[in-house]
């Protein structure tokens, strides 16, 4: 049966770590130029209803690194924007590509191609979760401490698809998360309930200070993501005091990283000092979204 790539949490831990191995080997291959053309011959679809720069690029490059390649569709280009069932469109594209990696804004959107396309289907993004992007940042700390679940993960700002997916990647790898958010902020309270209910090692808090304590990795992202352009200001407000800073390093550990999956607002959710300072590994991060997406390609699609 085929299997898609929608949520961490559909995921165990074994085959998420059989994934961050696999990326480390491909990462390898690539910087010493050994090719590695595990996908020779196929294709990805690549559906974007949203803008992109890291995960366009990455997904197709990384498909040409394997010797495939990648088609760029975005809606507005193609018959979905102008109505075109998802459902059909699943079952078309499945008769031509391998596989299919959809940005757009319901997570009901991906849920529907994933049941209707007869290939494997990647969240690319929805307004729920990217758990892309959380998995580049897991193979980032990976690479920067001896064991990645023994640590504290701190998330400062919106309760938005980055934090829904660290509560997902929390949930998996059992590792202590805490959130602090402001009020009417908080993530989405069914991925929550469903992490507690399996033991998840989750503290939510709307003080950013205490959610950082001794943590050894902070995260954050934009205040307003895509699609809540028009709530920018109010959002500015709400988020005044929800910023990765000097003075919040100085609560955690000192031997932190900072993450950020880019693009940042800088003197918002993070300072300038902060991003391009000894602790950030965001360029790293950014990197290693073409890793561990290849490595889910090669484990979805080969
Ligand atoms: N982090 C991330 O997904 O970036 P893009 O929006 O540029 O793809
Ligand atoms: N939360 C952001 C992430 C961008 C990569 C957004 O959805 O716009």
């Amino acid at each position: 049966m085929k299997k898609d790539f929608l949520a961490i949490s559909d995921w165990t831990r074994e085959e998420l770590e059989e994934i961050f191995a696999l990326a480390a080997d491909l990462k390898n291959k690539q910087k010493s130029g050994e090719p590695h053309h595990l996908l020779s011959g196929k294709t990805l679809g690549m559906i974007f209803e949203k803008s992109s720069t890291r995960t366009r690029v990455s997904f197709e490059v990384g498909m040409f690194q394997l010797g495939g390649s990648a088609l760029f569709l975005s809606s507005g280009n193609t018959q979905l924007g102008r109505g075109e069932p998802i459902k059909d469109t699943a079952r078309v594209l499945s008769r031509y590509v391998d596989g299919i990696m959809i940005r757009t804004f319901a997570q009901q959107n991906i849920d529907d191609m994933a049941q209707w396309a007869g290939v494997p289907v990647i969240n690319g993004l929805s307004d729920l979760l990217h758990p892309c992007q959380i998995m580049a940042d897991l193979l980032t700390v990976i690479e920067n401490r001896p064991s990645f679940t023994d640590l504290t993960y701190c998330w400062i700002g919106d309760g938005n698809n980055m934090a829904n997916s660290w509560i997902n990647a929390a949930r998996v790898f059992g590792f202590e998360l805490r959130l602090a958010t402001p009020k009417g902020y908080q993530p989405d309270p069914i991925i929550l309930e469903r992490a507690m209910a399996d033991g998840a090692r989750i503290f939510l808090t709307d003080d950013p200070f205490e959610a950082a304590d001794k943590a050894h990795v902070l995260n954050t992202d934009v205040w307003a993501s895509m699609g809540q352009e028009e709530e920018q200001k109010k959002r500015e407000k709400a988020f005044q005091n929800f910023q990765i800073n000097r003075e919040i390093l100085q609560v955690a550990d000192p031997d932190c990283i900072v993450l950020h999956c880019l693009p940042a607002h800088r003197g918002e959710e993070i300072t300038d000092e902060v991003i391009e300072g000894p602790r950030s590994k965001v360029f790293d991060e950014a990197e290693n979204r073409l890793h561990v997406q290849k490595a889910i390609m090669v484990t979805l699609m080969r």
